[in-house]
């Protein structure tokens, strides 16, 4: 686990196995951004030249490294770009992500330090919370080979006010956004329902959460059709965690449902194979609402906040709801399961009508839901629709601000007639495919009352990178939202950026 700390010494005297900065680039070639002057100082003014030597122009997340040779304590130096300086202010995402990129470039050096811009605490949290989340890497399965570990520790050089603290925030939410990043790596054979149940209880419980779990055999007592529908299947049988935080001088509530798929086979509607070897992320939604209530709960907001997992693995056999059966859910509404493969929306109906319960001022769903997305927003983008323009655009713009892409949906009123059943209240799939994303979240709202505000977050791209590392997302499971949950939160705590939450 690598750890950061806040050092106020300067660049070129730290003792440090590598020493990072940022470079602009400039129409007369790269200039080291605040933070990297004295590099180049140490290397009488030669860092321009050592840097086009390389062909390192300082564009956005381009890193290139070269020995200090004793010009500098540390043997090592690392030049990650920031493309132009800006006229005011660093755009924070742009320092995470160089951060990121920098640290991922160090795999089996023992201490690192990051010399970036960090003049004020937001900066320094950036730098802090890039670094960290760029040094994740998945490694228990592996059984040695020559794979380097990730930098051991991580010092920011910052002399900001509140850096400190600032740079205790970033460990924290980086060790949320790791647990998460882990929990979707983890194979479906060591990660079912009951065993992420368990998780729940023991880290949830040592974050100060307090943990329900209602196993196979509550939920058909109690009625939740949906998830017990879903779950029938599989040898794991499914589970509905909830977890809270409250805070005694909160004032307000928020709850999260989150998609808890530990595996996604498809169930007998089964997927092709291509479209399967990577549904063991189908609960990063699940795993971003636990990730997000440990932080919530660790750095102490001002806010109640309550999450449910709705957990099952979705699996053929004898014992599968099977395409045309009819679920009973928790909201009393009958669901005609077109099918099984649309199985994310049966659980999630069931997380909600459940948390309507709890009478929160806002209930967000997040959930791996549709290809559908991923078809219209690519993979970096999930998708935010609600029964309220104000709070879609809320969300859209707190994900933005923690670099976290999202972009606001419709949902047309023209799609709900394309759920219409033969034979129960409604369809759990539409006879078209187009606009299966703005279908699933119509479906979705039809089981939010009235009068409760509700937000849908597609994010079946982002949560899992399929493809290259960049900046500070890894390969695999990337913890996608969690930090935005988290950011939501403190919104409604009261502690965010504007005074009053939407
Ligand atoms: N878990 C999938 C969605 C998904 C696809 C997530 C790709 C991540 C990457 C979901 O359960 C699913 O199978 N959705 C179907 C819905 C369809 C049957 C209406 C889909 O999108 O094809
Ligand atoms: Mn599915
Ligand atoms: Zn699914």
């Amino acid at each position: 686990m690598t750890t950061v700390r806040i050092n106020a010494s300067d660049a070129v005297s730290i003792e440090t196995s590598a020493l990072i900065i940022a470079v602009h680039t400039t129409p007369e070639g790269p200039r080291p951004a605040p933070g990297g002057e004295g590099l180049d100082q140490a290397l009488d003014g030669r860092l321009a030249e050592i840097l086009t030597t390389m062909g390192f122009t300082g564009k956005a997340e381009e890193v290139v490294k070269f020995p200090t040779l004793g010009a500098l304590p540390a043997p090592v130096a690392v030049a990650v770009g920031l493309g132009d300086a800006p006229e005011d202010g660093y755009d924070l995402e742009t320092l995470r992500r160089a951060a990121g990129a920098a640290v991922r470039s160090l795999p089996g050096t023992a201490s690192a330090a990051l010399a970036l811009p960090a003049r004020t605490a937001a900066e320094a949290e950036a730098v802090a919370l890039g670094g960290l989340l760029g040094a994740y890497d998945f490694t228990r399965y592996r059984t040695g080979g020559d794979r380097k570990p990730p930098v051991g520790e991580l010092a920011v050089l910052s002399g900001a006010a509140g850096a400190e603290e600032a740079v205790a925030r970033a460990a924290t939410l980086a060790d949320a956004v790791t647990l998460v990043r882990d929990l979707v790596n983890t194979p479906p054979s060591d990660l079912w329902p009951a065993r992420f149940a368990e998780i729940a209880q023991e880290t949830g419980g040592e974050a100060g959460l307090s943990v329900e779990v209602l196993d196979e055999v509550r939920l058909k007592e109690d009625g939740y059709g949906g998830i017990v529908g879903v779950g029938q299947g599989s040898v794991n049988p499914p589970r509905l965690v909830r977890v809270a935080y409250s805070h005694p001088e909160a004032s307000r509530k928020v709850a999260f449902v989150g998609k808890g798929i530990t595996f996604d086979s498809g169930g007998l509607s089964l997927k092709p194979s291509a479209s399967m070897d990577w549904m063991k992320s189908d609960m990063g939604g699940a795993g971003a609402v636990f990730g997000a209530l440990v932080a919530i709960a660790r750095l102490g907001l001002r806010v109640n906040a309550v999450g449910y997992l709705c957990l099952a693995e979705n699996m053929p056999s004898g014992s599968a709801q099977r395409p045309s059966d009819v679920l009973h859910t928790y909201s009393g509404k009958t669901v005609e399961v077109l099918d099984t493969d649309a199985e994310g929306r049966l659980v999630l109906i069931d997380g909600i009508a459940r948390a309507t319960e709890d009478k929160p001022d806002v209930i967000i769903d997040v959930a791996t839901l549709t290809g559908a997305q991923i078809v219209a927003l690519g993979w970096r983008t999930a998708g935010v629709m609600a029964n309220d323009d104000a709070l879609r655009e809320e969300i859209v713009r707190i994900a933005g601000e923690q670099g976290e892409g999202a972009w606001g949906m419709p949902l047309p009123a023209e799609l709900r007639k394309g759920l219409d059943s033969a034979v129960a209240d409604i369809a759990n799939l539409q006879p078209e495919r187009w606009g299966s994303m703005l279908a699933a979240g119509i479906f979705l709202r039809e089981f939010v009352p009235e009068g409760v505000r509700w937000a849908h977050v597609d994010m079946a791209g982002p949560a899992f990178n399929k493809g290259e590392p960049h900046g500070y997302t890894p390969k695999g499971g990337t913890g996608a939202l969690t930090r935005t949950l988290v950011a939501v939160a403190e919104r409604y705590a009261g502690n965010g950026t504007s005074a009053q939450a939407v």
